[in-house]
């Protein structure tokens, strides 16, 4: 049996640019792992792929990425071998979070060691890429990467931060595909935008990293492109946005395609105090976390038990 930890990711900053034929959107993205986490334990089975969930919210099916990334590896290495597969469910769902994406990551590593298919890490990034944008951040340990292409051309950022925040996610979710579209939309009737332009916030935020959290560069540089749509279809992110600024918190930006909003703390012991003030006076529907930058290790790369 092998358990593996699947841990979130908030952007730091994300950066939306062109269009691509292909329907996908060049993007300029900062990524940071949190230390809020799924689990999935993988048990060997000669025959039959099982997928069971903490969550009833959640399909066991084939359309859950769990279950595409079975299916990837079973036909890149031609193998029918089986497994029981259990996901304990900790990351809210399609809240921008990854937590799907994750899962499918922890998949790919933990059926690689389980079925001793020797795959090189080259070969699952580009197995990573077939199932999400996001998919290959999370096949390596490092807590802060730059993301470019769709997301999926990864390239870690050596930083000692480890970041403070207090997420909350309202009892919304949003489509990916959705946020997306109505960018486009209204970028449609925006033509002065310029999307080819080099963005600066990606770079602030990646100085400010390297130079030991710089809080001001931080707050400066945390940017979102995503979050005016993320906020007309889930007014709420603008009000969870002020509580926190009004906590005390550097900034507060929504993460992915929301509805999650993560605020900047400057310490653990502030996070706590703006915490513990959220949960004042927040909706019991909201879930409060205190998170932090993920331990790198924390992250185990599969080993078989
Ligand atoms: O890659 P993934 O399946 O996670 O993307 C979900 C959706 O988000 C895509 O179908 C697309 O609509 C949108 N997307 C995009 N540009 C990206 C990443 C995602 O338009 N770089």
């Amino acid at each position: 049996m092998l358990s593996l930890r699947a841990s979130a990711k908030l952007n730091l900053g994300l950066r939306v640019l062109a269009r691509r034929p292909d329907g996908y959107h060049e993007l300029e993205t900062l990524f940071e792992r949190i230390d809020l986490a799924d689990e999935l334990t993988f048990e060997d089975d000669p025959r039959d792929i099982r997928l069971t969930c903490s969550s009833a919210e959640l399909s066991c099916a084939e359309d859950n990425l769990v279950m595409k990334a079975v299916r990837l590896l079973q036909r890149e290495c031609r193998t029918s071998r089986g497994a029981r597969i259990h996901l304990l469910k900790r990351i809210p769902i399609a809240a921008g979070l990854g937590g799907g994406s994750s899962d499918a990551a922890a998949t790919l590593l933990g059926l690689n060691a389980l079925w001793e298919l020797k795959l090189d890490l080259p070969r699952l990034v580009a197995l990573a890429a077939q199932l999400g944008s996001d998919v290959p951040f999370f096949l390596s340990p490092e807590p802060f990467a730059i993301g470019r292409g769709r997301g999926e051309r990864c390239e870690p950022l050596h930083s000692e931060c480890r970041l403070a925040h207090v997420l909350v996610s309202p009892e919304v979710q949003l489509a990916t595909t959705d946020i997306f579209a109505a960018l486009d939309r209204h970028r449609a009737t925006s033509p002065e935008i310029n999307l080819t332009a080099p963005s600066t916030s990606i770079t602030m935020i990646a100085h400010a990293l390297r130079n030991g959290s710089d809080f001001a560069g931080l707050a400066e540089g945390l940017w979102n492109d995503l979050e005016p749509e993320a906020i007309r279809r889930c007014p709420v992110i603008s009000l969870i946005q002020s509580h926190l600024r009004e906590a005390g918190c550097v900034t507060a930006r929504v993460s992915g395609s929301g509805p999650s909003v993560f605020g900047l703390c400057r310490d653990t012991t502030h996070a706590h105090e703006v915490a513990m003030r959220m949960r004042n006076l927040s909706p019991p529907s909201w879930r409060i976390a205190l998170i932090q930058t993920d331990d790198p290790s924390q992250v185990v790369t599969a080993s078989v038990r």
